[in-house]
This record gives structure tokens, C-alpha cells and sequence, in this order.
């Protein structure tokens, strides 16, 4: 790996390859001397530092989150001028991306959306959805264990990311092959990739019928499932929803929550297999597993960033932001902010205040879905080491300790494995 020199005004953080693949040496230098930074190329004020984050996070009614999912830059027919933008936003949504996800609403239509969703994720079906992703990491596993190596991402975690939502769902299992098929084929990854993204979107179109059809047939015909809960489901005033409004919710369910797990889960495998002595520990005490996954969701986001633009003038780390001012958050870089984490730049398996990361953002549109993506991730280590008696990185695919070469995701939004290649030793059945 090229060693990244940082120079603000000149390094892009959109476009710079060694960035987008080892963005540590950004962060830290952001941290250090510009917490908050207005880039001169496209105007974008990008935050790293934990406080002014949490001030963005906790204002919806200034940062809009119209913008969550695009680019650096925001391009509308319509100049963006006065005290107060949201109606303009609102009313030219279509040139945004993504924008029927729930992630890109603002007030009053988000808090309304955001009811229907946690009522898709209680912890009520949180608790019954376990049993189920025990099973299916052993399923996985039985899948792959006997061949003693394997491509961890394709073969274990686009399918069991995909298959932990569909049960969350209630969607039957004579529908998951389907799910498999339409979800978990892509050509590669879609993360920040703008055509693979609009292709990704157009395999959520057909969920979008699939939960319609069920939505209907459910209010038709209520059954004893968690699939006639969803039709039935409320607005907070007591309006029931059109189905294709709940058909999104259930949608960017598998949108928001399949690829970023898949990262997480990657990340914590490629750890553990590369370190041996860390492997020991978490497999001699697993209650240090849900803490290791913190630490780890601390230094390495799998969203490393998303963005918000002002609908109202503010300011913020001392600088003036106007009306229609694109602010990127990046996630990955609050967590090693030294001014919350003591010595940020070390992985501490125990460290007190790991959870306090915003991997999973904060405020009105915080990860609803972040219980789910832990317990996805403490099953599957919990039951790769229980069912083996060593994990470690195919060097053939990756290199020798000394000369690690991993398969990144290309991206300044996300991080994580495209592939992943593992070899293990599997325990004596007797
Ligand atoms: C490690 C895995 C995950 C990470 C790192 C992650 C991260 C995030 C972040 C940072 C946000 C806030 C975005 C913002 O404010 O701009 C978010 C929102 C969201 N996440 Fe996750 N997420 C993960 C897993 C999941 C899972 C498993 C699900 C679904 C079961 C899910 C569903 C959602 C949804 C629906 C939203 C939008 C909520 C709203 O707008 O109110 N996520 N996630």
C-alpha cells in the first residue's frame, strides 16, 4: 500500500484511489487539523469531528437528508436561494437518488415512515429472528467448512445478510430461494457505483411488487403472521398506508441493511483470521465478541460517510454555511476522534466507550437495523470458532503477513471486501 500524504486542499476525497482504499490517513488528518473542512473542489463541508457530527445528526430541521445517498455535487434546475429551502428540495426530490428510501426523508413525511419501520424491527421479532440466525450461519457453515477454505464474502455473507432480513420480515421460506436468486447475484460489488447502484435499484422495484402483492393479499385475507402485521400497520394518526409505501419500507430493509453487513462481517472475519493472538482471545472468552465487533465498527465504519445538504443558513465549526451547502459526515472518521477516544488509533478489544462510534449515525434516521447486523455478526463468528480449530487468511489469494493484499471495495462512501479468501481448520466432530 502507497503511503497517503494528505494535502486538503488539493487531495479529493471523492475521486483519490489511495484514499478511497486506506482513508485512515485522511481521517487522522482531518481530525488533527480540520474537524470541519470546506474542500475547495466542490464546496462540500466535510466533518470528521465526533462533536460537530452529532450537531449535524441532531439537527434534521437544518440538514436535510434529501441528498443522503448522492454525490458531492447537487445539480437542480433551480437556484437554491432564501432562508429556508426545504419546499424547493422537496419539490425537485426526482433528481436525487434513491429518493423513495426512507434513509433520504425529512419531517414530517420521515417520522410518519419511520413508525411503519419500527414496527417491522421490534424487539419482540428482534428475539425471535435469533433462533433463526443460529441455524442459518450453520446452514452456511455445513456449506463450507468440509471444502477447508473458502470466498468468505460471496459464500457465507451475501446470502445469510440476505436470509437474516427476509425472516425478520416474516417472508416464508419457500420465497427465500427466490430472494437468493434476485438479491444475492450480482456481477459485484454496488457500492458507490452508479450503474451497478441503479441496477441494484432495479431488483428492489421487483421487491417492491413481491411485498405488494403480499400486502394485499394480507389485508384481503389477514392471516397469523408476521407479514399481516406489516399490512395492517399504521400511520402514528391511524391512516393506513398505501401497500407500495410499506412495500418500500420492507425493501430498503435488504437495501440498507444487506451490503453493510456484509462488510461488517467481512471486516471482523479478515481480522480475526489475521490475528492469531486475537483469534485466542475471542475464542477462549466469547462475551469479548460483541465488544471486538464495537472496536471494530468504531475504526473501520462500513459506511464511511454520508451526506446532508443545509435547507437552512448555520454554521458550524466556525464556518458559515449557506442555504444548499453539501456537509459530508464522515462516520468512519469520528470514531478516531481523540478528543472522545482515548488513544483513537489503537484497536482495544475492550475499550469502555466503543459503542459510543456512530457507525451507525445518530438522531431522527439512526441504523434501526443496527441489533440485527450485531447479532448477525456474534452468530457467525460465535459459530465459525466454536466449529473450528483455526481460521486463517489464504495466502495464495492474499499474500504473506508482510505483504497483505486485500480485495477493497473502491469507494469514498463504504468500506470493506470485495472477496475475502479464508482457510480453516474444522474441529473434530466427536
Ligand atoms: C453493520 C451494518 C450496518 C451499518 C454500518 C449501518 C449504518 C447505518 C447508518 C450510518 C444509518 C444512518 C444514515 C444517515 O443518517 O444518513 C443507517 C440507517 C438505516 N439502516 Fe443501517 N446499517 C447497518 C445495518 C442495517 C441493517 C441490518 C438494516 C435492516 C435490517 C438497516 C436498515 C437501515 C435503515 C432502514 C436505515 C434508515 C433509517 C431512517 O432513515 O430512519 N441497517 N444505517
Amino acid at each position: 500500500m502507497t503511503t497517503v500524504e494528505i494535502n486538503p486542499t488539493e487531495t479529493d476525497f471523492f475521486t483519490d484511489a489511495d484514499v478511497a482504499a486506506k482513508a485512515e490517513p485522511y481521517f487522522d488528518y482531518m481530525l488533527a487539523n480540520h474537524p470541519v473542512f470546506r474542500e475547495p473542489k466542490y464546496g462540500v463541508v466535510i466533518v470528521t469531528g465526533y462533536e460537530e457530527a452529532l450537531q449535524v445528526y441532531h439537527q434534521p430541521e437544518v440538514y436535510s437528508s434529501i441528498n443522503r445517498t448522492g454525490g458531492p455535487v447537487v445539480d437542480l434546475p433551480v437556484e437554491l436561494v432564501g432562508d429556508d429551502i426545504s419546499e424547493i428540495l422537496e419539490k425537485h426530490r426526482e433528481y436525487f437518488s434513491t429518493n423513495d428510501q426512507i434513509v433520504t426523508f425529512d419531517p414530517p413525511v420521515h417520522t410518519d415512515h419511520r413508525a411503519i419501520l419500527m414496527g417491522l424491527i421490534t424487539p419482540k421479532r428482534l428475539k425471535e429472528n435469533e433462533q433463526f440466525l443460529k441455524d442459518t450461519a450453520d446452514h452456511f457453515l455445513d456449506e463450507i467448512l468440509p471444502l477447508g477454505k473458502s470466498e468468505f464474502i460471496w459464500d457465507y455473507c451475501k446470502g445469510y445478510t440476505i436470509l437474516a432480513v427476509a425472516d425478520l420480515l416474516g417472508v416464508p421460506e419457500h420465497d427465500h430461494a427466490m430472494l437468493l436468486e434476485l438479491l444475492a447475484s450480482e456481477p459485484g460489488p454496488t457500492l458507490g457505483n452508479l450503474e451497478l447502484q441503479t441496477a441494484h435499484h432495479n431488483r428492489l422495484e421487483s421487491l417492491y411488487d413481491y411485498f405488494v402483492a403480499r400486502i394485499e393479499e394480507r389485508r384481503a385475507v389477514p392471516q397469523d403472521d408476521v407479514l399481516t402485521g406489516m399490512a395492517l400497520a399504521t400511520f402514528p394518526d391511524g391512516t393506513l398506508p398505501q401497500p407500495i409505501e410499506v412495500a418500500r419500507i420492507a425493501s430498503n430493509l435488504f437495501a440498507a441493511g444487506q451490503e453493510t453487513t456484509v462488510q461488517l462481517m467481512g471486516i471482523t472475519l479478515q481480522r480475526i483470521a489475521d490475528d492469531a493472538e486475537l483469534q485466542e482471545r475471542l475464542r477462549q472468552d466469547f462475551s469479548l465478541i460483541p465488544k471486538f465487533i464495537e472496536e471494530t465498527l468504531r475504526v473501520e465504519a462500513p459506511i464511511k460517510g454520508s451526506f446532508r445538504i443545509t435547507k437552512r443558513p448555520t454554521e458550524i465549526g466556525g464556518l458559515d454555511l449557506p442555504v444548499g451547502t453539501v456537509v459530508m459526515l464522515l462516520n468512519g472518521a469520528s470514531g478516531r476522534d481523540g478528543r472522545i477516544f482515548e488513544n483513537p488509533t489503537e484497536f482495544e478489544v475492550e475499550r469502555p466507550n466503543a459503542r459510543q462510534h456512530l457507525a451507525f449515525g445518530r438522531g431522527i434516521h439512526t441504523c434501526p437495523g443496527a441489533p440485527l447486523a450485531r447479532a448477525e455478526a456474534v452468530f457467525t463468528i460465535q459459530r465459525f470458532l466454536e466449529r473450528t480449530s483455526s481460521i486463517s487468511i489464504d495466502e495464495w489469494h492474499h499474500g504473506t503477513a508482510d505483504a497483505r493484499e486485500w480485495d477493497l471495495i473502491s469507494s469514498y462512501k463504504f468500506r470493506g471486501h470485495t472477496h475475502l479468501y479464508l482457510e480453516y481448520t474444522v474441529k473434530d466432530a466427536s
